[in-house]
């Protein structure tokens, strides 16, 4: 029967085929049969073997991700670029591999200058992808079942080359047309030299892919391979880019945030005085990231609108970057609708009237007198109108003193659903701090909840707000 199957194959089948069946060592025939076997799902053949040593093969047949996906595993495809921090990335898959991962490699040409397929498979425990044009691994899986048999897409080392192909759409090896095809999260770990990473062009695909959606972790600040070099541009360490990818898998059983949009705002806003002063506060966006980052990790689809912070973008969100309360506004109007708004954001209550064109000199008539005038209140704004109003509008009070009575009255004026109240008066250290001790006030009255990390603060948010929406339809 085999034969005739054979036969009746087309010349460019029968060529894949006999490739195939040469590099496991069997007649056309057998490796026929093996096929059917698979396909038939009889035991012991489930899958075709993977391809024997002719580019360095690894030990272990490829977990089907059909098998993996039913087994609950989740799974990443590594895409390891060309830098010295290749290296780490054989960590990389260890440390995914113990949080329980499935891992499945691709090595651009350059990497390969670094790390071999060989140590790449050994520790992944499958097969390692190379090549767009390999017959072999298109017969078997395909670039774009490979883009897409996969829960999260891994860049480590991101250099700046496949950043700028992944920013431009490229798609002329595998790396970059698995990148293009996939549908799935994109977690990059850039590493260069700091010089390369300060560049306009790299600065400006980061931007891109971060537009795009593309969430990054690091680059850290540290010596360089090349000797007397320092700068931004070390890889995150294995453990961060696990943690970071972890964030982003989220636990598959509890992403109850999955199939919601969530807008979250967080920062100071700068409001110009002239082109080189600002007005400013003190707000670090620590809260309001990590409950960006919360909301990710569970399953939500998270828009953030970040003023000016030094903190790193969270992982899995798309961050829009502003300055003043004015382009925060625009920026949350683009980003409706959504099911749930947090305004975590610190917005200056005034703008100056009229800010400098030019640098204002310092005036023999003494200080200039700034003019103030109000901005908008985001939170209320959105939160009393009738169209496109999130089903839950939750905001932030930020009091020195009252802070629940202040935190009721603003529950009422704004007209939002839950405020989140703290004290922030500066013998609490919370502003700017790592901690904070804060009261939901809701309709229904206030819980305290106690002092926790902002980190705690945020999943304990985000659980409240998948329950509250939960139960709505
Ligand atoms: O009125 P107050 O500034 O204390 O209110 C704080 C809450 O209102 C926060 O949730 C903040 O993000 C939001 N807010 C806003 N737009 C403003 C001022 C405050 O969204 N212009």
């Amino acid at each position: 029967m085999a034969s005739i199957t054979i036969r009746q194959l087309d010349e460019n089948t029968k060529k894949r085929l006999r490739l195939r069946a040469a590099n496991h060592g069997r007649s056309m025939e057998d490796e026929v049969r093996t096929i059917l076997r698979g396909a038939a799902g009889v035991s012991g053949e489930a899958r075709p073997v993977p391809a024997a040593p002719a580019r360095e093969a690894p030990p272990r047949a490829d977990p089907a991700p059909a098998a993996n996906a039913a087994s609950g595993a989740q799974r990443v495809l590594l895409v390891i670029g060309g830098g010295i921090a290749a290296y780490k990335s054989l960590d990389l898959i260890r440390r995914l591999a113990e949080r329980g991962a499935v891992v499945r490699c691709i090595l651009t040409a350059a990497a390969q200058e670094f790390i071999t397929p060989l140590s790449a498979g050994a520790l992944s425990g499958g097969r390692v992808f190379t090549d767009l044009f390999d017959p072999e691994s298109e017969f078997d899986v395909g670039h774009i079942r490979l883009a897409r048999d996969t829960d999260l897409v891994v860049v480590a080392p991101a250099t700046a080359d496949l950043m700028a192909k992944m920013a431009g759409g490229h798609a002329d090896d595998l790396a970059s047309a698995v990148l293009l095809a996939t549908d799935r999260p994109v977690l990059i770990a850039p590493a260069m030299n700091p010089r390369m990473w300060d560049h306009p062009a790299t600065q400006r695909n980061l931007a891109q892919l971060q537009a795009d959606g593309v969430a990054t972790v690091g680059p850290n600040a540290g010596e360089m391979a090349e000797r007397g070099e320092a700068g931004i541009g070390r890889m995150a360490e294995p453990l961060e880019i696990a943690a970071a990818a972890e964030a982003l898998l989220g636990d598959a059983a509890g992403r109850p945030l999955a199939g919601r949009r969530v807008v979250v705002t967080s920062g100071p806003t700068h409001e110009p005085i002239d082109p080189v002063r600002y007005i400013a506060n003190r707000s670090s966006g620590k809260q309001g990231h990590a409950i960006a980052a919360a909301a990710a990790a569970a399953g939500a689809e998270v828009i953030l609108v970040s003023g000016p912070v030094s903190i790193p973008d969270p992982p899995g969100v798309k961050t829009i970057k502003v300055e003043s309360a004015r382009e925060m506004f625009a920026a949350v109007e683009k980003a409706l609708p959504a099911d749930c708004a947090v305004f975590a954001a610190a917005v200056a209550d005034w703008r100056v009237a009229t800010p400098g064109r030019e640098k204002i000199k310092k005036a023999k008539m003494g200080a200039p007198a700034l003019a103030l005038i109000e901005n908008p209140d985001i939170l209320a704004t959105i939160a009393q109108r009738k169209a496109r109003r999130p089903k839950l509008v939750i905001g932030f009070a930020a009091e020195t003193e009252k802070v629940i009575a202040n935190a009721k009255d603003k529950l009422k004026r704004k007209g939002c659903d839950w405020i989140v109240a703290n004290d922030v008066s500066p013998e609490t250290g919370i502003m700017g701090g790592e901690s904070n001790s804060v009261h939901l006030v809701t309709g229904d009255g206030v819980e305290s909840w106690p002092p926790q990390s902002k980190e705690e603060v945020a999943r304990a948010l985000v659980a409240r707000i998948a329950a509250a929406l939960g139960e709505q339809p």
